[in-house]
């Protein structure tokens, strides 16, 4: 047992259908970030990539493209929704998408790169999580991802929330280390947790970035009903409520405008370390 049961209920219910309904527009929206993470990454001809919490498959598919035919692709994701997806889109290419929770599976040291796109934040036990997933690298591989930092850092998930706030049900305050997508905001924190796991060389850099969420404010809007903190916080309101929420937020969002479209900033870690 891994304790991460209600997040595997939660990818593979509502929100997981949503994120598969989404990748195109989510992909878009990640465009600067995950162009980031690739070069960080920087996946060799022939290497062996694990990519952990990789849904709907876009950066496996990176992967795949830069390890090439003598290279070994494996992603691993809890989601059937979101794998459904990676697989269709792979195609015939030899790529292995396995349904599992990267926290407890028994991986193989086979791998010379572990990364991940915003998928290791949403671990119950994140220490034991990552000593697992560590058993995946060959002795001085190495670990690449991208996770972001304090919410509040990041206005393309506080500006709709904000927006919202009083059309949304009351909610407890969050803890900021619990399971999800900030929960790696405290680089002091991750630190402790890559070393706890066993991780060497732990180096965690600031990326600021963008999310071009939308060409326009109410699109914006719509994207943050369906994906982000504000999806998870209007998951129960009406569709009348939802639909003023809309309005709400597509004002909140012109402020992003940008001649190409709404480009709120983006405050991520990109994290390195070696097995
Ligand atoms: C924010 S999404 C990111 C998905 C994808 N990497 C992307 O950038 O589009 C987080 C992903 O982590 C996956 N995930 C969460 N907990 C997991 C676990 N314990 N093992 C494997 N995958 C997990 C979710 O199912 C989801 O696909």
């Amino acid at each position: 047992m891994s304790g991460n049961q209600d997040q595997i209920d939660y990818w593979n219910g509502p929100a997981g259908q949503r994120w598969a309904e989404a990748q195109e527009s989510l992909d878009r929206t990640l465009l600067a970030i995950s162009a980031a993470l690739l070069s960080f990454v920087a996946v060799k001809s022939g290497e062996h990539v694990l990519d952990v919490g990789c849904g709907c498959g876009t950066t496996t598919l990176a992967y795949a493209e830069a390890a090439g035919r003598e290279g070994k692709i494996v992603g691993v994701d809890i989601s059937g929704p979101m794998l459904a997806l990676a697989r269709q889109r792979a195609g015939s290419r030899p790529i292995q998408f396995i349904q599992a929770d990267a926290s407890v599976h028994p991986f193989k040291a086979e791998f010379d790169v572990v990364a991940s796109r915003f998928g290791v934040m949403f671990f119950a036990d994140p220490a034991a999580a990552f000593a697992n997933i560590r058993k995946s690298l060959k002795p001085g591989g190495r670990l690449r991802f991208v996770c972001w930092r304090a919410m509040m850092d990041n206005q393309w998930a506080t500006a709709p929330l904000l927006a919202a706030r009083d059309l949304l049900p009351a909610q407890e305050p969050p803890d900021p280390n619990a399971p999800g997508p900030f929960a790696f905001a405290d680089s002091a924190r991750l630190n402790g947790i890559l070393a706890d796991a066993g991780f060497k060389n732990i180096k965690i850099a600031k990326l600021d970035s963008e999310m071009r969420m939308a060409p326009n404010a109410r699109e914006a809007a719509q994207f943050s009903l369906g994906i982000g903190p504000l999806a998870r916080a209007s998951a129960e309101c009406d569709d009348a409520t939802k639909a003023k929420i809309v309005m709400r937020v597509a004002e909140a969002m012109k402020k992003f405008e940008t001649p190409t479209g709404v480009a709120p900033p983006a405050a991520c870690w990109l994290v390195g370390a070696s097995a």
